[in-house]
């Protein structure tokens, strides 16, 4: 049912880094605003609160029963968000969850269902795809515009300090789950995959900072990921954050160095205006084609759980050192 308030509020559960590019996304949508948040720590909460001109409160449950809150951005670690998403639900809001969405596919599930069963939006945080060189490409793709499919591949490669690195899991789950929703989106999902990862760049930090996966599509095509943050590539036409899908009859790519501002952007080196740009695009859609309009999201919680399951393959191959068929394929 389309929110009809003429302002749509919304509430943060959450405030460290991504929080920042959420509020500067609320702040470049028409008729919606940043309510207030709440956060763990009460240092970073006011800072934020502060920073964003926006209440503080006390509590998840405060802000979750807050009727001028319409829509709940989930933006705490991996771990809790299954709790806060659940929370926000079954308070009757909207939610945005940010990506990797759960530590299970079980976990997905209940934040599926419990979205079902209220009639409210669940949107995973699969902000590449709000790009629009990505929408071109699975336009591309879908009217066959670009032939048969032979190749796909995802690249990032983004150096990320051990300190900022170890409040996340390795990259194998915080990046690759990036690259397994762009797949799907564009060209679908693989039939099998094997992978490999490796810790060249943390000293103590005992998680991977480099994985690579190959894999099968249903039509035979092969697919390639890289998610790195062991360094970054300085090279000409880097493969900083790179999509590419090659067919018979043409060819796309999609680049993180098409718009580079010269200074730093949170943790990265420089700002790809493309991070801020997605997740402004994201919310956008999600608070007024979905939440206004009605509108499907262009990546559903079942992507997330195929998501999940690809990254759950990948962790197989790695530990077993095999060939996984992906279930249903
Ligand atoms: N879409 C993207 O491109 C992108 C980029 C970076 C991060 N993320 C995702 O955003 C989420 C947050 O990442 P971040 O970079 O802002 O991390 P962060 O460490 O800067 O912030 C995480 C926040 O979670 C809170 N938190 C930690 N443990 C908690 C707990 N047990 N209960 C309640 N709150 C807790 C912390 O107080 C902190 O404010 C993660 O899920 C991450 O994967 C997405």
């Amino acid at each position: 049912m389309p929110v009809q308030k003429d302002t749509l509020g919304v509430g943060f559960i959450g405030a460290g880094d991504i929080a920042v590019l959420h509020a500067a996304a609320v702040g470049k949508c028409p008729g919606a605003k940043l309510v207030g948040l709440w956060n763990r720590g009460q240092d970073r909460a006011r800072q934020r609160a502060a920073e964003f001109g926006c209440r503080n409160y006390a509590t998840p449950e405060e802000l979750v029963a807050d009727p001028a809150v319409d829509a709940v951005f989930v933006l705490t670690n991996l771990e809790t968000h299954l709790e806060y998403a659940k929370l926000a639900l079954a308070a009757g809001k909207h939610v945005l969850v940010e990506k990797p969405v759960g530590v299970s596919v079980a976990e997905i599930e209940q934040m599926r269902a419990l979205a079902a069963a209220k009639g409210l939006v669940c949107l995973p945080g699969h902000n590449y795809i709000y790009e629009s060189g990505m929408m071109r490409t699975r336009e591309l793709v879908e009217n066959g515009d670009l032939g048969t499919i032979v190749s796909a591949y995802v690249m990032y490669n983004i150096h990320h300090p051990e300190e900022v690195a170890k409040r996340y899991p390795g990259v194998v789950r915080q990046i690759l789950t990036h690259h397994s929703y762009i797949l799907l989106y564009l060209v679908g999902k693989p039939v099998e995959l094997c992978a490999m990862k490796a810790t060249l760049h943390y000293q103590e930090y005992p998680e991977e900072d480099i994985a690579m996966v190959q894999m099968r599509l249903a039509n035979g095509a092969l697919a390639h990921f890289c998610a790195s943050f062991a360094a970054d590539d300085h090279a000409a036409d880097p493969w900083t954050v790179m999509v590419k899908v090659i067919g018979t009859a043409g060819s796309t790519r999609y680049s993180y160095r098409d718009h580079v501002e010269i200074k730093p952007g949170l943790v990265h080196s420089q700002t790809y205006t493309a991070y801020q740009g997605s997740i402004t695009n994201e919310v956008r859609y999600f608070l007024l084609d979905c939440l206004r309009h009605g509108a499907e999201p262009l990546s559903t919680l079942a992507d997330a759980i195929t998501a999940q399951k690809m990254i759950e393959a990948a962790e197989a191959s790695i530990r077993d050192r095999s060939v996984v068929r992906l279930e249903g394929s």
